[in-house]
């Protein structure tokens, strides 16, 4: 699939189909409205009028306008809402609501209209980020009504923008896209398919196809290295347990004088049963996506090879079942993490902030300074937030406010929760230094807390992305299923980090 920008008029756009912004109780009197409502007869005007269609957010209005003054020969109206809101998230959805809509009605070029102000090259790349995230379906395991239906070509269309801007977001905007979209599919992929194993693999092909360096350590690796916490929680599975490092460096001609090292670090639970302190059967297949914190790191990687941003960024996913077995973990059970600091498991499903503390550990071991993980971490971050804001925590408050701004940037919500000291005192254990679980207040706090210890001496930020990862009902602009969140906040997060490093 090709994305492009075009700087032509709308009406002389060679495409099949013109998707075209509309906002909230606009009146097709002036402007590009106008001259396409002309074009086409009034079909604007009327379907306005007769009070079929006001330009709300996700409404949609669909002609036929074969022998009219447009070159497309279907013309597509979204609802934007209203114009003041109209930022990168409505841009971005009104992509994804352009190129789903269109892609099921066997359209195979589209040109996409967002009539937005600001920045040419940053509304181009939100455009296409939306299309092409409009496209994922998770249908994959499907034989039979399969949306196999794939689109030819997306253009954004600014009339008179400068080309350059426009084809630098749109090529910006299919990185991005593609790397959101990779990041979905392996949160998708189910438990028994892509197992560690089969994860960092995935990651290898990745590191090769865009040239990052990547290191896979094994079981007998992480033994030496002495991470008894992440090998507590694979120990009751039979897939061994891997540690993915992946390392972007910019090159020599581009690259500044740095201080200290940014590392993603993302939990790859590749199925999370719970281990002994079993969780219920009730949606327990939804927890193939418990490594999606893995996938987002392993997607942003996949981007910023691309983008090539002036600073190095290292990557880090601790990859392992979390399953029980006569060799699990017991609650009660001591681990040794990779510091030495002592665990007491109270809860065996808890195992997330195992596997990070290692993770997390071993990122600095190699150099990092600033550290933002993102993990699946609790289901106490659903019941605070929802599945609208991530909740972002850490020690750190100009890192939060960056990783805030960069999502407002790119359309992406978070929420910082408090992560006081007090809260620790909720994680100190009777006969070890800490226990994996906080009791039953402030639980996003507290596994927070937890991976406080570990992150001591850096600049860290967490983010929480168990409520965001996945949407339970489908949106106009994207499927229901893994949502690839935090991707796009991440990679702008370290384009903008690159920029006030002086490139
Ligand atoms: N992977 C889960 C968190 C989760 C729950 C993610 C629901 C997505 C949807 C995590 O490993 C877990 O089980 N957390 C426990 C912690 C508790 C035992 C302290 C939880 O949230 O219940
Ligand atoms: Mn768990
Ligand atoms: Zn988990």
């Amino acid at each position: 699939m090709e994305a492009i920008g075009s700087s032509q008029s709308c009406k002389q756009i060679d495409a099949q189909a013109l998707a075209v912004a509309v906002f909230k109780d606009e009146k097709a009197d002036g402007g590009l409205l106008k001259t396409l409502d002309e074009a086409v007869g009034g079909l604007i005007s009327s379907v306005i009028q007769t009070e079929e269609f006001a330009g709300k957010a996700g409404e949609t209005a669909y002609f036929h306008v074969s022998g009219s003054g447009l070159k497309a020969r279907r013309l597509l109206l979204i609802g934007c809402g209203e114009r003041d809101a109209y930022k990168a998230a409505q841009i971005t959805q009104m992509g994804g609501t352009a190129s789903r809509f269109l892609r099921g009605k066997n359209a195979k070029t589209i040109a996409i209209a967002p009539r937005a102000d600001g920045e040419v090259e940053k509304i181009a790349q939100a455009v296409i980020v939306g299309a092409i995230m409009g496209l994922f379906e998770p249908d994959k395991y499907r034989t039979k009504d399969k949306e196999n239906r794939e689109l030819d070509r997306i253009a954004v269309v600014i009339e008179g923008a400068d080309k350059k801007a426009l084809q630098q977001g749109a090529e910006r905007g299919r990185i991005i896209g593609e790397a959101v979209n990779f990041t979905r599919d392996l949160a998708n992929e189910p438990g028994g398919f892509l197992t560690p194993t089969i994860l960092a693999q995935r990651a290898q092909k990745v590191a090769k196809k865009f040239g990052l360096s990547i290191d896979v350590l094994d079981q007998r690796q992480m033994e030496k290295l002495g991470m008894g916490s992440l090998l507590g929680v694979s120990r009751g599975s039979d897939e061994p347990p891997k540690l993915i490092v992946m390392k972007y460096e910019p090159r020599k001609a581009t690259r500044r004088k740095q201080n200290g090292l940014l590392a993603l670090v993302g939990k790859g639970i590749t199925f999370d049963s719970g281990g002994i302190s079993l969780k219920p059967g009730e949606n327990m297949e939804l927890m193939k996506y418990d490594m999606t914190g893995a996938a987002t790191v392993i997607g942003a990687m996949q981007a910023i090879a691309q983008l090539k941003p002036s600073i190095p960024v290292l990557g880090v996913a601790p990859c392992s079942e979390n399953l029980p077995s006569g060799k699990a973990t017991k609650p009660g059970d001591i681990l040794t993490a990779m510091t030495g600091t002592t665990i007491e498991v109270i809860n065996t499903d808890a195992e997330g902030r195992l596997v990070l503390a290692d993770a997390i550990a071993y990122a600095k071991k190699l150099g990092a300074t600033q550290i933002i993980d993102m993990a699946t971490l609790t289901g106490a971050v659903s019941i605070a937030l929802g599945d609208i804001n991530t909740a972002i925590l850490g020690t750190d408050q100009v890192l939060i406010d960056k990783v805030i701004g960069a999502g407002k940037e790119v359309g992406e919500k978070f929420w910082q929760l408090p992560l006081d000291n007090e809260y620790t005192n909720q994680i100190k254990s009777d006969i070890a230094d800490i226990k994996n679980v906080g009791g039953k207040k402030a639980g996003t706090i507290t596994a927070a807390a937890f991976l406080k210890e570990f992150a001591v001496d850096t600049s860290w930020a967490h983010l929480d992305i168990a409520g965001t990862a996945w949407g339970d009902t489908a949106q106009p602009y994207r499927s229901k299923g893994p949502t690839g969140v935090a991707v796009r906040t991440l990679v702008e997060f370290i384009e903008s980090s690159a920029r006030q490093n002086g490139n």
